[in-house]
């Protein structure tokens, strides 16, 4: 990286708008990356100020800095990232995106329901329990009354008779 097309981290702060502990956070989780000169200060490449705004956009859709780390991940090391580079970037982050709009309706249409409701109930209201994967075949504990029939099943498969 050449120092000329580098940029302080103050720099990078007054441009993208990002508070300097903030860059510091996205440093740390992994999400952008810096050189240090001789005399240990932090210095970024320009594209940096493009992960910051891609990093902004998707923290605003509710994307978890993780999903964000694993896609910028996917950027090359090795050039300054594309049109291309970026198009695909942002493509790839649409079915999660789609997921989740999916998920904040269902979210909003239940929520008409329980306002005039209240009883946040854990065996029937999907937004106290919203990732209730085993709701519909049942209340109560699903995994262990199925592992107890299986289990039940297997004792009175090799039980002698009497
Ligand atoms: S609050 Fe009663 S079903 Fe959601």
């Amino acid at each position: 990286m050449s120092v000329a097309m580098e940029l302080s981290v103050g720099q990078v702060a007054e441009r993208s708008g990002v508070a300097v502990s903030a860059l510091h956070f996205y440093e740390a989780k992994g999400l952008i990356h810096s050189v240090r000169t001789a005399g240990n200060q932090r210095r970024y490449s320009r594209d940096t100020l493009r992960r910051i705004a891609v990093i902004r956009v998707a923290q605003r859709v509710g994307m978890p800095l993780a999903t964000i780390r694993e896609a910028l991940d996917t950027l090359p090391d090795s050039r300054v990232p594309t049109r291309a580079d970026w198009t695909r970037l942002s493509a790839a982050w649409k079915d999660e995106l789609e997921q989740r709009i999916a998920h904040l309706t269902l979210m909003r249409d239940t929520l008409d329901q329980c306002i005039g409701c209240g009883c946040l109930s854990l065996d029937r209201c999907r937004l106290a329990n919203p990732e209730d994967a085993l709701g519909d075949q049942g209340s109560g504990a699903q995994r262990w009354a199925t592992a107890l029939k299986q289990s039940r099943g297997r004792r009175g498969a090799t039980r002698p008779r009497e």
